[in-house]
């Protein structure tokens, strides 16, 4: 069939998609490895690392490991690492979380030893890896999270985190108040050139789900009373504010992929660097369906970053890190 058909096609957006060095030319968004971030388990107790089932390819670290896990980061060129611990002994106030010898200060000191030169080593901050009960602060007598009590582990944990030498601390739990309380608390030990990454914007997720097994958390129910309900946008810009006048180095949104709008609205309302949380649901997803050939993996993968980066994230806490970063 010939013949025009009107003016159409008067311009032709597809020349610009012709061939792969002109697609590579006008990319309007790239990944780099320095904007990757590491999250990884250490687990106290333990000789061998241990297989997360729900995460294929992720483990919980031995000592050992991580320090192997946190060279191949920063050989790769990643630029943080993300470090979460999984103490032998949990009970109702978390107490590993508060112990200058717990397994995260432990972690702390180690990674920081091996590369602190050349990775931003960051720590998680919160009760939940902690707790019997694996809720993410101190419970009342009626069982509820105490808000206020709870604020007082945390300035604990930030002093003893810092001590260990992190340089970011992530304060994870909902609290609030929590990132006012850190900073006060980091100040107070002298720790003025520690950084906070506040986990500012936290929905009360089921993409979560995986990371549960990560760090073997007892946790029945939910975390609906300090986790954001996902239903809502303008409350984040609350959080958002807050966590800014209490003085938030660099702000997070959590997960990423479900959330790409709040991504973009947080991202043009800041002038802090912005992260965004890949979480666990999100690995297992992608995983899970390219184990059943259902997807292409490697190329999912490079997608679902871009679109967070597109949407607005200065940095992306996913964990492909190192992968993504060797293959770049
Ligand atoms: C809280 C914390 C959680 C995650 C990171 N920090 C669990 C939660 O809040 O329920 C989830 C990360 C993931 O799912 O990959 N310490």
């Amino acid at each position: 069939m010939t013949g025009t058909y009107g003016e159409y096609p008067g311009t032709r957006p597809r020349r610009l998609r012709t061939t792969p060095a002109m697609r590579r030319l006008v990319a309007e968004t790239r990944l780099s490895a320095a904007e990757l971030i590491l999250p990884a388990f250490v687990r106290e107790g333990i000789s061998d690392p241990v297989p997360v089932s729900s995460m294929p390819g992720v483990v919980q670290h031995t000592r050992e490991t991580l320090r192997k896990a946190a060279v191949e980061a920063a050989e790769a060129g990643v630029g943080g690492i993300m470090l979460f611990g999984v103490p032998e002994v949990k009970d109702a106030v978390g107490s590993a979380g508060t112990d200058p010898d717990g397994i995260l200060q432990q972690a702390i000191r180690d990674v920081v030893e091996e590369v602190g030169d050349a990775l931003v080593v960051m720590s998680d901050l919160c009760l939940d890896e902690n707790t019997d009960h694996g809720h993410c602060g101190v419970l009342d007598a009626h069982g509820r999270v105490d808000n206020d009590a709870t604020l007082a582990h945390y300035a604990e944990m930030a002093r003893v985190q810092a001590d260990a030498g992190a340089h970011v601390v992530g304060p994870s739990g909902m609290m609030d108040g929590q990132v006012g309380v850190v900073r006060a608390a980091l100040d107070a030990a002298g720790h003025q050139d520690v950084s906070i990454l506040a986990y500012t914007v936290k929905y009360a997720s089921s993409f979560f789900g995986p990371f549960r097994e990560a760090v073997n958390s007892s946790l029945k129910g939910d975390r609906k009373t300090y986790q954001q309900d996902p239903a809502n946008l303008r409350e984040s810009m609350r959080e958002l504010a807050l966590d800014l006048a209490e003085g938030a180095d660099m702000v997070m949104v959590k997960p990423a992929l479900p959330y790409l709008d709040v991504l973009t609205k947080v991202a043009a309302a800041v002038d802090v660097p912005v992260a965004a949380y890949q979480v666990s649901g999100e690995y297992a997803m992608v995983e899970a369906a390219a184990a059943n050939g259902w997807i292409d993996r490697d190329r999912t993968i490079d997608e679902t970053l871009t679109s967070i980066r597109r949407a607005g994230a200065n940095m992306i806490l996913t964990y492909w890190a190192t992968e993504v970063a060797q293959r770049l």
